[in-house]
């Protein structure tokens, strides 16, 4: 039997999540901050689109690496949105959401034994897929005063004659920090100086407050970096968030060298031989919505960011790090907190939330440097953030 699989881990969000469920079940009032799933609703557009692609009997195999029409449709949205010029849709490869596309990318890039570099906190699975393909994360531990930026120095002092990638991912799960161009430019230059990939994970692109979000790629180009050192950046995007179609599982690649992309495609190949068809159609329908959707969502995560923010301000031994993107809100603790509450640990504390039909995720869900934080989403309903943020309060304070 392999045992490749034993040094991964269950996902404590996963079993947080299990147990609000089974107290749901229960008729138990719980409130769902542990994971980050969109409460929205598609727009309009993309209901429409599903049922257009059903009766259309769009639900046949299609090609490999995503439908051409998503493709071009993609092409045009990179180079508008994004400020990445693509020489053609052939380097844009449909995936299962993002985090197939962080499994496919880390099996294709690297060897048994090999290093990537990641900011610590980071949000799980990015991590444990490179310990999937048999390498090793090297963590940048990221600072709460530093405003957990990703700092090239820092990344630098990583580097050695193992690493074989930077991966980056702003706006950041689990602080909300979204790394500003000088930042990116300079991790551009650390990759380029030691010649290393840089994976490029922007799930999270279109939810921004007070930042704008730099796609890599586009800085290299606007920067003039090396054509040959452009082709090492491989980006991952996704619709779960952007478009809240976390459910439909539809996710991006953008790699232009070409032994990564045959790679790609052979893995697409033997894991999925392409996404579910009806759910690119929708994709489409998605990129064509009108900017409203989104404005609609942003608007709602801002109301809820702010309750968040106001509900555990001035909590002694909880130290709030204001989000600049995505939809958590990561809090350092001081130890004084657990005295204060009797609990062990952030994992103690996160288990009495539980407790208390309130989710969270504990801090040492997200790296080895982070035991003593802990994360709450608002990516659930407005009232729930409403009523959930009293509540939370109302514990954290006792
Ligand atoms: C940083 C980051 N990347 C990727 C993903 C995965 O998104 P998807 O639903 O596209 O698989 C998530 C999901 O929470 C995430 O936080």
């Amino acid at each position: 039997m392999s045992s490749r699989l034993d040094g991964i881990s269950f996902g404590k969000i996963v079993q947080i999540r299990e147990r609000l469920l089974k107290s749901q079940a229960t008729g138990k009032k719980v409130f769902r901050f542990e994971s980050g799933d969109p409460s929205f609703s598609v727009s309009e557009q993309v209901l429409q689109g599903i049922t257009r692609a059903a009766q259309e009997g769009k639900t046949h195999y299609i090609p490999n690496d995503g439908i051409p029409e998503l493709k071009k449709e993609l092409k045009l949205k990179l180079e508008t949105r994004n400020g990445i010029h693509l020489p053609s849709a052939d380097s844009i490869f449909i995936t299962n959401g993002a985090m197939h596309a962080l499994y496919v990318l880390w099996h294709c890039l690297l060897e048994p034994g090999d290093e990537v570099i990641v900011p610590d906190p980071m949000w799980t699975e990015a991590v444990e897929n490179i310990r999937l393909a048999e390498a090793r994360p090297v963590p940048v531990i990221l600072q709460h005063e530093d405003g957990y930026l990703y700092r090239p120095e820092a990344i630098e002092a990583k580097i050695s004659t193992k690493t074989k990638a930077i991966f980056v991912n702003s706006p950041h799960n689990p602080t909300g920090a979204v790394l500003p161009r000088e930042t990116l430019v300079g991790i551009l230059k650390t990759a380029e100086k030691h010649d290393l990939h840089i994976v490029t994970d922007e799930a999270y692109e279109d939810i921004v407050y007070d930042a704008k979000h730099h796609s890599l790629a586009a800085l290299a180009e606007q920067e003039g970096f090396d054509k040959k050192f452009q082709e090492r950046i491989i980006s991952i995007f996704s619709f779960s968030k952007s478009s809240a179609m976390s459910g439909l599982r539809v996710g991006y690649i953008v790699a232009r060298e070409q032994l990564v992309r045959e790679r790609i495609s052979k893995l697409l190949r033997c894991t999925i031989n392409g996404v579910n068809s009806i759910a690119q159609w929708a994709a489409i329908d998605a990129l064509r919505t009108d900017r409203s959707h989104l404005d609609g969502m942003l608007k709602e995560y801002r109301t809820r960011r702010e309750i968040m923010i106001q509900a555990l301000t001035g909590i002694p031994g909880l130290d709030i790090f204001k989000p600049q993107g995505a939809f958590y809100l990561w809090c350092k603790i001081d130890p004084s907190l657990y005295h204060r509450l009797g609990v062990r640990d952030a994992d103690a504390l996160s288990s009495k939330l539980a407790e208390a039909g309130i989710g969270s995720a504990p801090g040492d869900s997200f790296g080895q440097h982070c035991e003593h934080a802990i994360r709450f989403a608002y990516s659930c309903g407005t009232a729930m953030v409403r009523e959930g943020a009293k509540e939370l309060s109302a514990v954290l304070r006792k």
